[in-house]
């Protein structure tokens, strides 16, 4: 069966890193609320001349060199991005500059936290219309971008990175097996980045306002995110033929740790089979999913035929979940 298979992932991360204490020194905050809160210990904060389009490019290098695969040889580029370099053009366009993929075609998907795997699912869409088909997709945010700083609600929360994705077809049963992509765009205001758009255009207004930070009702989305992510993956396994004890490792988006500790209680998964790395990177949005898998790779938490499931919920609200074999 020809199926759509990630054949690379890289990934990348700035040097700066902001510790839970730094943090106590620019807000009302301390180092226990945010552990036992979040699980976030430290995040990784861009340089100021370093932007989603750098972190991307760095990311997609790695996949490329990992796959041994040529740039030129790049057809489709994919990038989820809700702080790219600018609002037009995408993000895409400018990795695609950098790498000089001068035969692909390139948009963002402005999908929030579920960028990445709205992306790997466009993607798969390609390959199995075209099988000669090479696509790249990459996570990459500046959230620090888009943090108000001094809003200790949401400040602590975020960080930068990069994650990309090699993924063309292929014939021996590995690949993406199924996916479950949801919306409720009712729910907008939960999330969201207000000024800077045609609705609050940039004005000393907006600025004035801290409207072109990142603004959260926290409580009501950390229910949402819980009760969408299990269904996601309950209905990735239905659409999978699978059931949870043939999943050898889920990767769920990296927001808060008392969030993946509630689905993976609900849906009665072992800890071991669950990855999480928020405590060295929290929340870094559409990057989240892509860091993790690369790491994982890293350290051999994941083989080829091993059976995963990644499942993310952000800003829209946008869900969804993929499920693969390695
Ligand atoms: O990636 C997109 C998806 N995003 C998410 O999934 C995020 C979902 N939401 C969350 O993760 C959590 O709701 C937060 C981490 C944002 C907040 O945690 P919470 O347990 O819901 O806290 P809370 O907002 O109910 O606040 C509890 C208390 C409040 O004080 P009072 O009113 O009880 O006196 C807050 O003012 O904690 C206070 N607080 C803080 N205290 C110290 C809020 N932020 C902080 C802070 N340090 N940084």
């Amino acid at each position: 069966m020809n199926r759509a298979k990630i054949i690379s992932i890289g990934h990348y991360t700035p040097k700066k890193i902001l510790t839970n204490t730094d943090l106590e020194k620019m807000v009302d905050t301390n180092d226990e609320w945010i552990t036992q809160r979040t699980g976030i210990k430290e995040r990784h904060i861009a340089r100021i001349d370093e932007m989603p389009s750098d972190m991307g490019y760095e990311a997609a290098k790695e996949a490329l060199e990992k796959a041994n695969i040529n740039p030129e040889d790049i057809d489709i580029i994919l990038c989820g991005t809700v702080s790219g370099d600018y609002i037009t053009p995408a993000t895409a366009c400018l990795i695609q500059a950098k790498l000089g993929a001068k035969n692909a075609f390139a948009f963002d998907i402005s999908a929030a936290c579920s960028g990445f795997i709205y992306g790997l699912s466009i993607a798969e869409k390609f390959i199995l219309a075209d099988n000669t088909k090479t696509v790249l997709v990459v996570a990459t945010e500046k959230i620090s971008n888009i943090t108000n700083w001094e809003d200790r609600a949401t400040c602590v929360l975020f960080g930068d990175g990069a994650g990309a994705a090699i993924l063309k077809s292929s014939n021996d049963n590995s690949g993406i097996v199924a996916s479950y992509l949801k919306t409720d765009g009712d729910l907008y205001d939960y999330i969201m980045l207000p000024g800077g758009g045609s609705k609050n255009p940039a004005s000393l207004e907006t600025v004035k306002n801290k409207q072109h930070y990142l603004t959260m009702k926290g409580n009501e989305v950390f229910k949402y995110a819980v009760t969408k992510m299990i269904e996601s993956v309950e209905k990735v396994l239905v659409h999978s033929n699978w059931t949870k004890d043939d999943v050898n490792m889920i990767f769920p988006h990296q927001a808060n740790i008392r969030i993946i500790d509630s689905i993976r209680k609900k849906i009665n998964f072992d800890k071991d089979r669950v990855f999480i790395n928020i405590n060295k990177y929290g929340n870094t949005s559409a990057a989240t999913i892509p860091i993790a898998v690369s790491e994982a790779l890293q350290s051999n938490k994941i083989k080829a035929g091993d059976k995963i499931v990644l499942v993310s919920f952000g800003s829209g609200f946008t869900w969804g979940a993929l499920s693969l074999i390695w």
